[in-house]
């Protein structure tokens, strides 16, 4: 049967470039989405700039530009990406948009009329310097709940409680560093703890299949809240000044941007059904009928960051919105991409730049297979390694299954023309595809998609086993054996056809000019196609090179240019674009050996010294760093966090001798990145003239976190 299925990535903001984690996001999506069409299913894959909200207004204005000229500079630098990354929308929209701004007021229009909107005064932070209320991301201070230091107003970073920004401990504004101050204002709220809403919760979180037992876990922990704190309802309304949709009625106050956020999905589909591209996509119906329909299913594909978003307001907001508006079948999370461990994080300069990805000439298909080979239906986080990346690319993709095409086709064209030829029983490879086709179809399907290249390259392993075994390059030597020659590389080419069909989600061009090229189809390949053996090949073309180190040399470089290199200023957001204070980093070098030149060098003050944010560190890990000869990776706990700090250290200590020891770092140096991932900090250790370094140590009763002065 058909299946009619309606997909989204997470609408990014606007107000910066892709990062690394976005490229991940949609990589995952785009798989899942190929693999449907694949199958035959109608398919709608949309998405759209995140255009509202203060951050962005914010920005506009530091630019000196109104926040349409900021959204439509940014949108208008989309593209390169999606192409880069073939990856497969049908239709990119914007927020800033009339059909969001209908559909924004028609939703909350409904949820009024259900009782589940009403007004109330509250009290909130007035930033006297700025002259304006604040954003919750402009409020930072002390978690309430875990008490990390320098949290945002809206959720903690390091534990994921969201709270209200009055929460915070020690408040301070991020525009102009002021202690907020209390100001009243009329706010909109929209009735989250009203039973209705919480029945109808706990009911749409218990379906089956519907979403990730982690998620669901995650969602109910939210809902019941611990002790008598169960879910609060949610502020949606903005004081102007705001970018962003106004409520009718209601002067000077508009949408929070996270309530017309998930709403700009439908719209964003409302604009590709009225543009017609839907039509030419095969769609007979119209959006609201397709929205309505039982059988549409509707389908997110978010980061673990925004769960609370999509399995809370989100689904109660449609389904108390009412027909057409229907709730999401499925809600698919995935977690954070690191970068050697480290995490890309949102708000720091860390991650891979997926524009010097594309710039420095790397394949896209490598990241995808990659990024393919390490995604499983959890919300785990996904690592990139550059060293694992080189192996696993050139093993699998190049050393496996590009092998196969290039070695047996040569022999076909050679000595037959381009005819494929199988001698005796044919049985055991339809078999192997009939067989391998449920396994693989299973594991894209569930998103499994490590279990699935994990399967095809067993299959691509067993196909050059028996091409080896049986020795083609011995048997191109006898003409008597010509029939088995051709059995061998037949045999092989149509095992190299069953592998290209399951790979074409993940490696869509190489697999579109496999189809074309090698097999001379004239459209893109079908899952069944697998199961056809092919008659003819044409002459082998090159399909992919390998990837060299000096390609990820070029790409962990950094002095590229910040808009490339740093995903830090852009990354989703809006959220975190303020002036958030750069966490402590550091240098690759632990070594005070400046001083060897001597003791009288330019006098500095004591508040010079004083900028120098010097803490005890007590080392929990240590390990060496494959492929420097130097570096020990460290990992320092801070008391109420940890840093990874790459030290040159290795020469003078073992690293199972170091960890549990104190030591002395810097805590404030700008974060610093380096081929083998981001050092955050910096150690001290002191040396001579001679060899020898000698890390620093506190007295005994220090303990991790304290300032040294
Ligand atoms: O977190 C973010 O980057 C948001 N811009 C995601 C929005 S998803 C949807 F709700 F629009
Ligand atoms: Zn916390």
């Amino acid at each position: 049967m058909t299946r009619r299925i309606f997909v989204t990535t997470a609408l990014p903001y606007a107000n910066g470039p892709f990062h690394i984690g976005h490229i991940m996001e949609y990589i995952q999506a785009d798989i899942w989405v190929r693999f449907q069409r694949m199958q035959g299913h109608q398919l709608h894959f949309v998405c759209a700039d995140d255009a509202h909200g203060a951050p962005i207004m914010l920005k506009a204005e530091a630019e000196g530009v109104t926040p349409q000229q900021l959204v439509a500079r940014i949108a208008a630098g989309r593209q390169r990406y999606l192409t880069g990354f073939h990856l497969s929308f049908d239709h990119w929209y914007s927020t800033d948009s009339p059909e969001n701004t209908r559909l924004s007021q028609d939703v909350y229009a409904r949820l009024k009329s259900a009782g589940l909107i009403y007004k109330k005064d509250i009290e909130q932070f007035f930033d006297p310097v700025k002259g304006m209320f604040l954003p919750d991301r402009y409020i930072k201070g002390e978690c309430p709940n875990c008490h990390s230091r320098d949290q945002f107003g809206d959720a903690c970073e390091v534990c994921g409680t969201v709270y209200a920004p009055t929460d915070l401990i020690d408040p301070y504004s991020a525009l102009s560093g002021a202690t907020p101050v209390l100001k009243s204002s009329e706010h909109f709220f929209f009735r989250l703890s009203d039973p209705k809403c919480v029945g109808f919760l706990e009911s749409w979180l218990a379906a089956p299949g519907r979403l990730q037992p982690q998620v669901v876990n995650k969602a109910r922990e939210w809902l019941s809240g611990s002790g008598d704190r169960g879910l609060s309802d949610w502020d949606i309304s903005r004081d102007a000044p705001y970018f962003g949709i106004p409520i009718p009625d209601a002067p000077g106050k508009y949408f929070y941007v996270w309530l017309d956020a998930p709403i700009g999905y439908l719209a964003a589909l409302q604009n590709y059904f009225t543009s017609g591209k839907a039509r030419a996509n095969g769609e007979t119906r119209g959006f609201e009928e397709f929205l309505a329909a039982p059988d549409t299913e509707q389908i997110h594909f978010i980061g673990k960051d925004i769960i609370y978003f999509h399995t809370l307001f989100w689904p109660a907001m449609l389904r108390f919105a009412g027909a057409p508006y229907k709730v999401p079948n499925h809600v698919f999370v995935h977690g954070f991409i690191t970068v050697s461990g480290e995490k890309m994080s949102k708000s720091r300069g860390t991650g891979i730049s997926p524009l010097r990805y594309l710039e420095v000439g790397m394949n896209a298909e490598w990241l995808r297979y990659y990024i393919a080979a390490k995604l499983n239906a959890s919300v785990e986080d996904l690592d990139f390694n550059a060293q694992d990346f080189l192996a696993r690319v050139n093993s699998d993709l190049v050393g496996k299954y590009v092998n196969i095409a290039s070695r047996a086709a040569s022999f076909i064209t050679r000595h037959f023309g381009g005819a494929l030829r199988y001698g005796g029983d044919t049985g055991q490879l339809t078999a192997r595809a009939a067989a391998q086709a449920a396994l693989v179809r299973e594991s894209y399907e569930s998103r499994e998609l490590g279990k699935a290249m994990r399967d095809v390259m067993g299959v691509a392993d067993h196909i050059n086993q028996e091409f080896d075994a049986r020795q083609p390059w011995v048997l191109a030597r006898d003409p008597e054996r010509a029939a088995e020659l051709q059995d061998v590389c037949s045999r092989a080419l149509a095992g190299f056809k069953l592998l290209s069909v399951r790979l074409a989600p993940v490696l869509p061009a190489v697999a579109e000019r496999v189809a074309r090229q090698l097999f001379g189809l004239e459209r893109p390949f079908r899952w069944s196609d697998a199961a056809v053996l092919p008659e003819r090949v044409n002459p082998y073309e090159h399909l992919m090179t390998r990837v060299e180190p000096r390609q990820l040399e070029a790409l962990f470089e950094s002095d590229v240019p910040a808009a490339a290199a740093s995903p830090a200023t852009t990354a989703g957001s809006s959220k975190t674009a303020a002036t958030r204070a750069a966490p402590a980093s550091a240098s690759a070098s632990a070594s005070a050996s400046a001083s060897a030149s001597g003791l009288a060098g330019t006098a500095i003050s004591i508040d010079e010294f004083r900028r120098v944010d010097l803490r005890v560190a007590r080392i929990v890990h240590a390990e060496a760093v494959a492929g420097a000869d130097k570096l020990l990776k460290l990992t320092l706990d801070l008391g109420t966090e940890t840093r990874n700090v790459f030290a040159g250290i290795k020469s003078a200590y073992d690293p199972a001798a170091l960890e549990g020891r104190l030591t002395v770092m810097v805590a404030n140096l700008a974060p610093r990145k380096m081929k083998f991932g981001v050092s955050e900090g910096m150690v001290l250790a002191a040396s001579g003239a001679g060899p020898g370094l000698y890390l620093l140590a506190p007295d005994s009763g220090a303990a991790p976190g304290m300032k040294i002065t």
